[in-house]
């Protein structure tokens, strides 16, 4: 069985389908959950929630995240959020494999389950065998009272409001928001300067406007997604911080669309998949400007000397790639939670030039509440 949303209680507010009013909301949804939260005064912020004083936070050795789906995909940016903000190691699992198979289960590791729903059957079951074996388990969820809110010690909502689509849109930018604060909180009690923190607090400002920039330029990404809709299959390739956001698209891009997609690490392209580059299988190279810009230049080469065909998403126009969707300039560590919302909207305008069933795709359930 499956949990159904009583859809017809939520107003559509004149869009098509949820999930374009969904992406929609994510100006104002950024802004919720960054609310009431920000202190300012000593840049960083405050977590009500967590349930851990600052002497238990900086006992943290190590930091699992568990989810499924794209919870798992939001995890895993704010598993490298919390390496890059706090230095604490941090990884990211799918939730269904870690409770198969008998994890070793460490005292001084912090486990955090997300979950937009907070009633997914294996997020759910990993927190109880947790809980039974004595870890301390946070919760990252929007679903305010939901199963996993409650048999977590504590944690973060990350206050995305009712998503109704079976894709989650708005929950995941804004559960990858709610990482950024938490992995401000435990760099702020570790090493992260007063300057590094005032520099990440201003970025998460900027959020809201930028997403803001970017469905602005709705009308041309949907030009480009009847232009990729031939695809047989896509290839979704970044490096570090662009692979979560490659993951997320090319499963939203699958379950909208139906068109077969992968996620590669860009690094791993030569390893094997690089076989599968032709004509009719373009690629969505993601290229954030850090350290690895150049390298992921190096890529798109590699790409179009196979014959495939670029859609970059990057700060500035990338003269290897047949199309760039530019995103505005934030602190790097946030890249990933920005370039993330044009993918959305490629994955949307592919699935409605096909014509698929968007807010309800076949074979899927918002949440799945059995084994
Ligand atoms: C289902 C949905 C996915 C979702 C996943 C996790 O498989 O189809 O879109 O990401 O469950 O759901 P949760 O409610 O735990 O975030």
């Amino acid at each position: 069985t499956t949990v159904e949303w009583e859809a017809e209680s939520y107003d559509m507010g004149g869009h098509d389908t949820y999930m374009h009013k969904e992406i929609t909301e994510q100006v104002e949804s950024v802004d919720r959950v960054l609310r009431g939260r920000i202190d300012d005064r000593f840049a960083t912020v405050r977590l009500g929630g967590l349930n851990m004083d600052a002497r238990e936070a900086r006992g943290v050795r190590r930091v699992k995240i568990l989810g499924c789906g794209s919870a798992y995909h939001a995890g895993m940016i704010g598993a490298q959020l919390i390496e890059e903000l706090a230095r604490v190691p941090a990884d990211a699992e799918p939730a269904s494999e870690f409770r198969y198979r008998n994890p070793v289960v460490d005292p001084d590791t912090l486990y955090i389950a997300v979950s937009q729903s907070g009633e997914t059957y294996d997020t759910l079951a990993a927190v109880q065998e947790l809980k039974r074996k004595g870890a301390r388990v946070l919760g990252v969820v929007n679903v305010v009272g939901s199963a996993i809110a409650r048999e977590t010690d504590g944690g973060v909502y990350v206050h995305a409001g009712p998503e109704v689509c079976v894709v989650s849109t708005k929950c995941f930018t804004n559960t990858a928001v709610a990482f950024a604060l938490l992995a401000l909180h435990l760099g702020r009690v570790r090493d992260l300067s007063v300057a590094d923190g005032r520099r990440i607090i201003e970025g998460l400002r900027r959020l809201p406007g930028q997403i803001a920039e970017i469905l602005g330029q709705e009308e041309a990404i949907a030009k480009l997604a009847a232009e990729y809709a031939d695809a047989t299959s896509m290839m979704f390739v970044g490096r570090v911080r662009g692979y979560p956001v490659a993951r997320e698209a090319a499963l939203k891009l699958k379950e909208v669309s139906y068109i077969h997609a992968e996620a590669y690490p860009a690094s791993e392209l030569k390893h094997g998949p690089l076989a599968l580059i032709e004509p009719a299988v373009p690629t969505v190279a993601v290229l954030p400007e850090d350290e690895l810009l150049e390298k992921n230049r190096a890529t798109l080469e590699e790409i179009r000397a196979r014959g495939g065909r670029i859609l970059a998403v990057a700060h500035a126009e990338q003269e290897k790639a047949d199309h760039t969707i530019v995103v505005p300039r934030n602190e790097v560590e946030l890249d990933p939670i920005l370039m993330s919302v044009p993918l959305q909207l490629l994955a949307y305008h592919t699935a409605l030039v096909l014509g698929r069933d968007i807010d309800r795709p076949r074979n899927l359930a918002k949440s799945v509440t059995v084994e």
